[in-house]
């Protein structure tokens, strides 16, 4: 029996995981993600997570141009499901940590002490611009600093009755949240720098990874596993992936080839640029693109024998702990997985 965890990575945001015109179109809308988390658990996924996301990329798809506020969705899911992690997405740059704190003692109250807390620094300048938010003087090293003195903040609130903290960004006078916890919230976090798999290894119980080949994930696991160990502690290791299921590898194929022929090439400059990469080389690449662009994650295609045997192929071989999955018609392709490949994985050993 395998102990790797598989969770799903609910669409908040209109279109999903597909920029395309032509794949499906999950709505972002309570209802919608209500009946994902409830298949999700009645199919024995391990965790539900949602992104917090403010500014969308346009194009024809309008691609995440409606999204839902994270912490407020899982709390509503929360009551929703029984069973499975409620994993919802915190912004550092822009939640005051005491703030934070009480939201997810609250959650971890409603769930029953299922709550995860994904700790992301705020990277994506377009989103807090509209906001007047942006503070364009931090360096990637400094809203890391920024988000350590945060997490470190946050956990004290969680523990200690009162607090006081002067540090470089935060300013704590006799501060309190009570009630505490019952226990820790599980805290995430979805870095993809160097400096980003420091800060998993030092705090985070789970890390989302991403790279270019499997065999730079397994280098980066390891050192997220190996890192935490030196100091005494266990952090997980996830990556991504788009599923796209079918009876046959052929009939899986025609579909995934069909979602891309629709690439949304607008929306693919405006998430280029939403990363900081220059509008004419962001247009260049999208001008390129051959429509496997489609998929915002590594991606499988195939039948439920191919499909089980790519999962275990990435998951073992980037010695990960699990895997989030996406799925183009969550309605229609998570059943599916869960009567026909889940069970297998499970059953691995
Ligand atoms: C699974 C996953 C979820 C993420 N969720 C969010 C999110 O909800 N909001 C956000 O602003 N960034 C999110 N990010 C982006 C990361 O926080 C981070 O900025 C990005 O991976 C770059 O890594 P770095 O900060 O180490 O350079 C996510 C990344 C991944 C892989």
């Amino acid at each position: 029996m395998s102990d790797k965890e598989y969770g799903v990575f609910l669409p908040i945001g209109n279109g999903g995981w597909m920029i395309s015109e032509t794949a499906p179109h999950p709505e972002a809308t309570y209802a919608y993600n209500r009946r994902v988390a409830v298949d999700a658990e009645a199919i024995g996924l391990d965790f539900i997570m949602s992104m917090a996301k403010w500014k969308g990329f346009g194009g024809t798809t309008d691609h995440w141009g409606q999204t839902l506020e994270s912490m407020t969705m899982m709390s509503a899911l929360a009551e929703a499901t029984s069973r499975v992690k409620i994993w919802a997405t915190m912004h550092a740059n822009i939640h005051h940590p005491a703030i934070a704190a009480k939201m997810y003692t609250t959650l971890q109250d409603v769930s029953g002490g299922r709550a995860g807390m994904n700790i992301v620094n705020g990277s994506y300048a377009a989103e807090f611009q509209q906001m007047g938010l942006w503070d364009e003087a931090l360096s990637h090293a400094d809203r890391y600093r920024m988000t350590e003195e945060w997490t470190e903040a946050v956990n004290r609130l969680w523990t200690e009755d009162s607090v006081t903290m002067k540090s470089d960004f935060f300013t704590l006078e006799d501060c309190e949240s009570r009630p505490h916890p019952a226990s820790r919230p599980t805290i995430i976090s979805a870095g993809r720098s160097d400096r980003g798999r420091e800060f998993q290894a030092k705090y985070a119980d789970g890390a989302f990874l991403s790279a270019d080949s499997l065999d730079q994930m397994r280098d980066f696991s390891r050192s997220v596993h190996d890192r935490a160990a030196e100091l005494g502690r266990q952090c997980k290791t996830y990556s991504m992936l788009t599923v796209v299921l079918d009876e046959t590898d052929a009939a899986a194929e025609a579909k995934a080839k069909a979602y891309s022929a629709g690439l949304d090439k607008q929306a693919l400059i405006g998430m280029r640029t939403s990363w900081g990469i220059p509008a004419d080389v962001a247009r260049a690449w999208a001008d390129g693109a051959t429509g496997a662009e489609a998929f915002q994650t590594p991606y499988v295609t195939g039948s439920p024998d191919t499909v089980h045997a790519h999962i275990r192929q990435i998951v073992d071989t980037a010695e990960l702990d699990g895997l989030m999955l996406i799925f183009p018609d969550y309605h229609a392709d998570m059943i599916p997985f869960g009567e026909t490949v889940l069970p297998r994985l499970r059953a691995d050993g």
